[in-house]
């Protein structure tokens, strides 16, 4: 598989530390000291297939193709704008791709890492020829903005990569999920459909809103992901120093630091965004991708590892050769 166009889309809107400090007892310095993160785009009534699309149009035309002639839409969120059509499909529509098959992709922050791997599977089998992959999400929309805890964490976002089938680019993939763990991080517990099923008629905010054990999603991340990634370089072939760029989950630059540190990896090599437009979800690695490629810090030949971990629990990585 080989990837040969991306883009991305962020809100306008900027929301600071500062800004939250209003309405949380929070603080930049702390934000900033914690995190790295110092500012967040947030949606002004976006959805998340809006932001997709413009993602998505800005990969095709990096690439010279035409919408029509897409295949393949996987589109990961976990903020779809409804139930039904999924959101792939309403790109599909807002970017005309008429030849598209179409479909949604769960898996909280890896969703990028894990819709890549679904397209190279099904490129690799033959039966489409490319796909666009996408990761959005409008994260501000389950967010409980009075918890402190997560809503200086997260930002709205839409990152996209069109992909073609070619048996002589290298592309390796090492995933896992731990279920037992899904309720360190929750979101959307209930639908308005349990509430009417069940007759209720109150709900807690952490019924609807995202909830998180920061501190176990921490622990999780920094053993997790250097074990992937050291797995997936391994199945690659390659040696640790051959990667140009390791692109990881942007959710906490202490947490890519100490990554770097495990994998004795300069913490050059891993870009960092998240200042600007803090954990995106879905769309963080796709955003990043994007960033660096643009940069023009990628070449043809660079060989590249994305990583990603969330929700679910969820972790990835994969090994791309540019
Ligand atoms: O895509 C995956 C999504 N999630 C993540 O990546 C989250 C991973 N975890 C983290 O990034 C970190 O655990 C956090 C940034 C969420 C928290 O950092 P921490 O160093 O683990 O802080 P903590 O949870 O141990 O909290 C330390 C203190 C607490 O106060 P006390 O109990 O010591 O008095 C918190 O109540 O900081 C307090 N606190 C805050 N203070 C100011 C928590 N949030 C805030 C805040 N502003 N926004």
């Amino acid at each position: 598989m080989e990837i040969l166009g991306t883009g991305s889309y962020l809100p306008e809107r900027v929301i600071s530390n500062d800004d939250l400090s209003k309405i949380v007892e929070t603080n930049d310095e702390w934000i900033v000291s914690r995190t790295g993160i110092k500012q967040r785009r947030i949606s002004d009534g976006e959805t998340t297939s809006q932001m997709a699309a413009k993602a998505a149009l800005e990969a095709l035309n990096d690439a010279g193709v035409k919408p029509e002639e897409v295949e393949l839409i996987l589109l990961a969120t976990m903020t779809g704008d409804e139930a039904m059509p999924n959101t792939a499909c309403k790109v599909q529509q807002v970017i005309n791709a008429v030849n598209a098959t179409c479909l949604d992709i769960s898996a909280a922050c890896t969703g990028f890492v894990f819709a890549l791997n679904t397209a190279n599977a099904y490129l690799s089998s033959g039966m489409y020829q490319n796909a666009l992959v996408i990761g959005a999400d409008t994260v501000s929309k389950v967010i409980n903005w009075s918890d402190r805890g997560t809503c200086v964490l997260f930002g709205d976002g839409a990152g996209a990569a069109f992909v073609k089938a070619n048996s002589e680019k290298a592309y390796v993939s090492m995933t896992g999920s731990d279920g037992a763990q899904g309720d360190v991080l929750q979101a959307g517990k209930i639908s308005l459909s349990n509430l009417l099923m069940q007759g209720e008629v109150s709900v807690e905010p952490d019924d609807y809103y995202m909830t998180m054990n920061g501190q176990k999603v921490f622990q999780f991340a920094v053993r997790k992901v250097p074990e992937v990634v050291r797995q997936v370089v391994e199945k690659a072939g390659v040696s640790m120093d051959e990667i140009d760029y390791f692109l990881l989950h942007q959710a906490n630059v202490r947490i890519i630091a100490s990554v770097a540190k495990r994998l004795g990896v300069p913490v050059e090599k891993m870009p960092v965004n998240l200042d600007k437009y803090g954990n995106t979800s879905a769309a963080s690695v796709a955003i990043l991708l994007n960033e660096v490629r643009r940069e023009g810090k990628l070449k043809k030949g660079s060989k590249v590892v994305i990583a990603g971990f969330g929700g679910g629990l969820t972790w990835g990585a994969s090994y791309i050769e540019l």
